[in-house]
């Protein structure tokens, strides 16, 4: 008996997909590259490649994935049959995607410790430098950071594990909505501290001499990797979207939804930073180090512990977004195991979740007692970093991106974006344009720049 697996309606497709878009990339990785790069210079050309470029692959894989029914390695088979070496292309992204998730949970469990050790007070009243130390002390220490990893893994698995409907559907439905409340809670806190203005400044004041062509490209990259394309999960999520759906407004939709919550991250951290006086420093140091002093000194010496409670409420926002973005990764393995390798929804979901844990626990083993082992001259957690920022999606985003423009039959893509000739698409020529040429071109630099600069 085959049953429908897909999202039931056109909200909670948008839903999960906002919760893959929405994620650590949007709340620390963002505001600190905007401000680095110039501000609002950055931001002018971080929303022309979004929705530009961004959202055309986003279409991209959701026409693949719709239109075949399938994941990523049959999906492009499916289309071309007499072309049976675009799967790979497919596997490429599988094994990105298992990359990231790696990283990707490290860093999760850690904003996960973050919120028993700011709930407990365990912070409170710590100085800059005894923040510090507790990060370094934390993150290099061999048991804990595995042991949140794992829970964080498990909570991942147990949604995977209730189906796309009743897991991840529903979840998101629940998630995302408290994410942008506990976010406006933040960035009101924020606006209103004394001398916050000079963090909405930092933010948006555009200085174009900053921006240079390293920016430019680092808007790119980001803009990829924020909206979570090229290594084929939104093909997953694709084929889960509802016929009737209109794909190009649903891809609307979702870029606005996750440009929006990026700003918005922005707006939550430096104006807080900029009222303490303290350096918008950027990396994880941001979020695990600088914040934290933020959140301390909201605390009165005497009475109700403000800072306590933000903090909690900021790390809580940190976990919900890390979580649904997990779930996106994890279902993109587990849709390619139960499909290509006929292993069942649940013991494909525990197999994925061991693996997964044992490649995270690696990585995060790297960074202190196993930190001497090199793989090709850095420790492992550095090496899949740079594998999944600089040189596997672009790769992968580039070669779906050429399937889409060059080998897939254009009547299909326009029969599948009209839904059977039902909706106008007026756009179409331009997003034929965009994935033909300007896509591949821009991507192709970004490779080049990642392989051969810095
Ligand atoms: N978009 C996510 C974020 O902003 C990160 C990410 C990149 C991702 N690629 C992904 C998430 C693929 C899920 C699937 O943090």
């Amino acid at each position: 008996m085959t049953e429908h697996k897909g999202f039931t309606s056109n909200f909670g497709a948008i839903m999960a997909a906002v919760g893959s878009a929405v994620g650590l990339g949007n709340i620390w990785r963002f505001p600190y590259i905007c401000g680095q790069y110039g501000g609002g210079a950055f931001l002018v050309v971080y929303l022309c490649f979004v929705f530009l470029i961004g959202m055309a692959l986003m279409m991209t894989e959701f026409v693949i994935g719709r239109r075949s029914q399938h994941s990523p390695v049959k999906a492009f088979s499916t289309l071309r049959p007499d072309k049976p070496g675009w799967r790979f292309v497919g596997l490429f992204g599988i094994i990105t995607c298992f990359l990231i998730l790696s990283l990707y949970l490290v860093i999760s469990g850690w904003t996960l410790n973050y919120v028993g050790d700011t709930a407990t007070g365990a912070l409170a009243n710590m100085d800059g430098t005894m923040l510090d130390q507790h990060f370094s002390h934390f993150s290099s220490s061999a048991i804990r950071p595995v042991i949140c990893l794992a829970i964080f893994t498990i909570m991942t698995a147990a949604v995977i594990l209730g189906g796309v409907q009743k897991g991840i559907e529903k979840v998101s439905k629940i998630l995302m909505p408290i994410l942008v409340l506990l976010l406006v809670v933040m960035c009101v806190r924020s606006l209103t501290l004394p001398g916050s203005m000079g963090g909405v400044e930092y933010l948006f004041k555009p200085d174009f001499s900053k921006l240079g062509a390293a920016g430019v490209l680092a808007a790119l990259g980001q803009a990829l990797f924020s909206l979570s394309v090229g290594m084929g999960v939104m093909v997953v999520y694709g084929s889960y979207i509802p016929k009737d759906d209109n794909l190009m407004r649903t891809s609307l939709w979702i870029t606005v939804c996750d440009t929006l919550i990026a700003l918005m991250s922005g707006l939550a951290i430096f104006p807080a930073v900029f009222s303490c006086g303290l350096e918008p420093a950027g990396g994880p140091g941001l979020v695990f180090k600088v914040l934290p002093m933020v959140f301390n000194s909201m605390n009165p010496v005497t009475g109700f512990p403000t800072g306590t409670v933000f903090a909690v409420i900021f790390f809580v926002l940190l976990v919900t977004a890390a979580l649904t973005s997990a779930i996106s990764l994890f279902e993109a393995i587990t849709a390619w195991a139960t499909e290509s390798l006929h292993i069942r929804r649940t013991p494909a979901t525990l197999v994925i979740a061991l693996c997964v844990i044992a490649i995270a626990a690696f990585c995060s083993l790297s960074l202190g007692p196993l930190n001497h082992i090199h793989i090709a001259g850095m420790p492992l957690f550095d090496l899949v970093d740079r594998l999944t920022a600089a040189y596997l999606p672009p790769i992968c985003a580039l070669l779906t991106v050429l399937f889409f423009g060059w080998v897939m039959p254009g009547a299909d893509i326009h029969d599948e974006l009209s839904n059977h000739g039902t909706l106008k698409t007026g756009y179409y020529p331009v997003l034929r344009f965009l994935t033909r040429y300007i896509a591949p071109i821009a991507l192709l630099l970004v490779l080049i720049t990642g392989i051969f600069g810095n």
